[in-house]
């Protein structure tokens, strides 16, 4: 198992999605109470970078994914737009961005049904709402929203070429593509031509591995209580490295550069 974890976006096409479903249903089974609602590894900013960001209750125990989420989205203006998130997880981003920055609609979107009926139950936030869908075909008519998000999730999709044009058609022209995710260094160069020749302009983009890193630095002794109180030993060294605690193949990786990480604004023009 905890090998599959390691290399679970280098896995054959075919089993991408079935990996998902099982691993949705267990992380259901030992998340009892709710808890975990964001399943990325995290940004810490420069120094005074979220000076300005007061987070209260559950979401300061969330500082660093919801970092990921504010830096992901930091050429977006919420107020009055239409959102969609494709592979919004347990849904803690988009409760935090629909809350904090109050678009007119913010739609979570992810290809695991017991996840978003999750999602629809612990988080109500006026505007939000989660449906289940494949990014690779999502269930919605051309133009019709404003930015797309997109955290750490497209890596894992067998086509990410469709999934990108299924962006590209569903964005208002003048819409923004909102991605973050890890990228290994040699596969930059393609993954930036795939975005252009699907049509987007590049508005911004930001390498933050070394962000990254430093989150799950910070954050790895939460991380690792969390799974101890709530994994059964057998299972723990797979949550271990999904969780790219310090000493996991996934923290290592980044650490010696072999996998980066990487955040770009997109325009459909
Ligand atoms: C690493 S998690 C990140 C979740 C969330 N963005 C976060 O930061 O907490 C990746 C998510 O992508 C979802 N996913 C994987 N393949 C998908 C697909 N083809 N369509 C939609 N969602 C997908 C998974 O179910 C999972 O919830």
């Amino acid at each position: 198992m905890k090998k599959i974890i390691e290399r679970y976006v280098e896995l054959p096409r075919a089993i991408r999605k079935p990996m998902w479903r099982i691993w949705h249903w267990l992380i259901r089974k030992v998340d009892a109470n709710g808890a975990t609602t964001f399943l990325n590894y995290g940004y810490a900013g420069k120094s005074g970078e979220f000076d300005h960001l007061i987070l209260e209750g559950e979401y300061e125990y969330h500082r660093y994914a919801i970092q990921l989420y504010c830096h992901t989205t930091r050429n977006h203006r919420f107020p009055g737009t239409h959102v969609l998130e494709v592979g919004c997880g347990r849904g803690g981003g988009a409760a935090f961005l629909a809350q904090t920055f109050k678009p007119s609609s913010y739609i979570g979107l992810d290809i695991n049904s017991g996840t978003t009926a999750f999602c629809n139950r612990r988080h109500k936030v006026e505007g939000l709402r989660f449906i289940t869908g494949d990014a690779e075909n999502l269930p919605f008519a051309n133009n019709l929203f404003d930015a797309v998000v997109n955290v750490e999730s497209a890596r894992c999709y067998p086509d990410i070429m469709r999934f990108f044009e299924e962006v590209f058609r569903v964005l208002k022209p003048g819409g923004k593509f909102l991605f973050a995710d890890m990228i290994k260094p040699d596969d930059l160069e393609e993954m930036e031509l795939r975005l252009a020749s699907t049509g987007f302009k590049f508005q911004d983009k930001k390498d933050i591995r070394l962000n990254v890193l430093a989150a799950l630095q910070s954050d790895s002794k939460n991380r690792k209580a969390e799974i101890d109180s709530k994994v059964p030993a057998f299972l723990r060294s797979s949550f271990y490295e999904f969780a790219g605690v310090e000493g996991s193949n996934r923290f290592n990786i980044f650490k010696s550069g072999e996998m980066g990480y990487w955040t770009f604004t997109l325009l459909k023009k």
